[in-house]
């Protein structure tokens, strides 16, 4: 979609849709409605919003023909609820705007506010509601229509804070769309060599470095948890190290991601009703990849890294089994448990592989654990740390992207589960607080880092819409991970 800045009137602009948000049912109480209403003649807005009953809700759209009094040929009335009159109405707008077109090819935005947080809002609205994964449709499901280009309306085009958020929105709303569409990519295609692949060529384009290791070059540095979870399929594993790292940058921030790119449990092998969405288990390496590219695309003055490590959890004739002990890459071995626990072994490696790169931070993005949307619900994820520091900021950062978190303990009384009577480590502990158990074994490769996990089981992939959030990938975690590092910069500015 072409999304531009423009200077027309909301009279003048000739889009297919004119745009805009309300609040209430009360067209006086706003002045952008008060406006339109009266370039629409007598009473046509007031009346229309009477009939069609619409309150302002948060959601509810109304159409209307503009009959030729404007040059946009329909209106259309967004409900923001308490948003309005604010940025985060321009998100709303857009996101309804974009799934509200059928035949409209343009739309026209009247932005809540004139100013570039409303700007990146709506650009990031406009590009999160045309999503739809259609890749594998032929005929007469191959998809039609949808909007091509969006107008923000706005009284200076050229301003470059305006610029800047138009940028951002676009950066962020595009990364969250290549975060779904890895997501919803079926397994059979989105392999590990493919989605290694995938993020190398992402990365080039854009000018960041990408080291992709196989199979014998993972082996070769002794990351042996990775290769134990890969044993049991006949698919390569691999290892991606991506690093935008501007002149400059005084901040590092490493993401690690989980990349299963199918999880079927291993020997302790998923019941079918849990294992068909089993593809949705790389989301973490999505996420990753995503915010490196959007960091990139902002040109962020702050080194971002994304480590993954990518392979699918098999039951082959050489699949791992419960009982194995295989140490890690720092060393440690780890008793395996059980093989459906498989998340949590390709991050110790690649944990210890992303302590040493000295960031300021390693946060890590996985679809870890049931026990969190036990805990949570599926569209809250959970956030781990015993860093106070860090844990507020990445709250706040959660904040101004719209997404939904919450900090669960470290609980350091459950760590002592993790004890094996055979190896350094048994890789499950208590089941209780299943979801608390897995991060402590996560901050056990961790080093000295300052260590976050971010638990996205429950809201990266849904079995239908909720919000923001489309069916199936949902790009979840892209938006508050790049708003943390905008924070970083800021806080050093101060
Ligand atoms: N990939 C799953 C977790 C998951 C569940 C993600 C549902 C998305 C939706 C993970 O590998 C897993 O199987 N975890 C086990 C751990 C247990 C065996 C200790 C779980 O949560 O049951
Ligand atoms: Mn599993
Ligand atoms: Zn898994």
């Amino acid at each position: 979609m072409r999304i531009s800045l423009s200077t027309d009137s909301f009279r003048t602009t000739k889009a297919d849709f004119l745009a805009v948000s309300a609040g209430t049912a009360h067209v006086d109480k706003d002045p952008a409605l008060t406006a339109l209403a009266k370039s629409m003649g007598g009473t046509a807005l007031a009346d229309a919003i009477k009939d069609e009953g619409f309150t302002g809700k948060v959601g509810q759209v109304l159409k209307l023909q503009a009959h030729g009094r404007l040059a946009a040929r329909w209106v259309i009335v967004v409900g923001v609820g308490k948003d309005a009159g604010k940025p985060a109405a321009a998100r709303l707008l857009g996101h309804h705007v974009a799934k509200a077109s059928q035949r409209q090819r343009s739309a026209a935005l009247i932005l809540p506010v004139d100013d570039a947080e409303s700007v990146r809002q709506a650009a990031e609205g406009l590009l999160g509601g045309s999503y739809r994964y259609d890749t594998y449709f032929t005929g007469s499901r191959k998809p039609k229509g949808g909007l091509k280009s969006a107008e923000l309306l706005v009284s200076d085009a050229k301003d470059p804070a305006l610029k800047d958020g138009l940028l951002a929105g676009r950066a962020v709303g595009e990364a969250v769309n290549v975060a779904r569409t890895l997501v919803n990519a079926p397994p059979n295609d989105l392999t590990p060599p493919a989605l290694a692949d995938f993020a190398a060529t992402e990365a080039e384009k854009l000018g960041v470095s990408a080291m992709v290791w196989d199979k014998a070059q993972i082996e070769e540095a002794g990351m042996h948890l990775l290769l134990a979870v890969n044993r049991g399929s006949s698919i390569e594993p691999r290892f991606v190290h991506m690093k935008w790292e501007p002149e400059g940058a005084t901040r590092k921030v490493v993401f690690v991601g989980k990349g299963l790119t199918f999880d079927s449990g291993g020997l302790c092998l998923k019941p079918a009703k849990s294992m068909i969405d089993m593809k949705c288990d790389m989301a973490g390496a999505a996420i990753t990849i995503g915010v490196v590219l959007a960091a990139a695309r902002m040109k962020l003055p702050i080194a971002v890294h994304a480590v993954i490590g990518s392979t699918e959890n098999m039951g082959g004739a050489d699949a791992y089994r419960p009982g194995d002990i295989f140490p890690s890459l720092d060393g440690k071995t780890v008793e395996i448990i059980n093989t459906d626990a498989e998340g949590r072994l390709v991050l110790a490696d690649a944990l210890a592989y992303a302590r040493e790169l000295g960031g300021d931070y390693v946060i890590d993005h996985a679809t870890l654990t049931g026990a969190c949307m036990v805990a949570l619900g599926q569209w809250r994820a959970g956030l781990f740390s015993a860093d106070d520091e860090l844990a507020e900021r990445y709250l706040q950062a959660a904040g101004a992207s719209g997404e939904a978190y919450w900090r669960l303990p470290m609980d350091e009384e459950l760590r002592p589960t993790l004890k094996s009577p055979v190896a350094d480590l048994k890789h499950t502990g208590s089941a209780y607080g299943g979801a608390v158990t897995a991060a402590l074994f996560l901050s056990e490769f961790a080093g000295k880092s300052r260590f976050m996990h971010l638990d996205v089981a429950g809201p990266s992939f849904l079995d239908s819409a909720h919000g923001f959030l489309p069916q199936g990938g949902t790009g979840f975690g892209v938006g508050t991970a790049i708003r943390f590092l905008e924070g970083l910069l800021e806080s050093q500015a101060d």
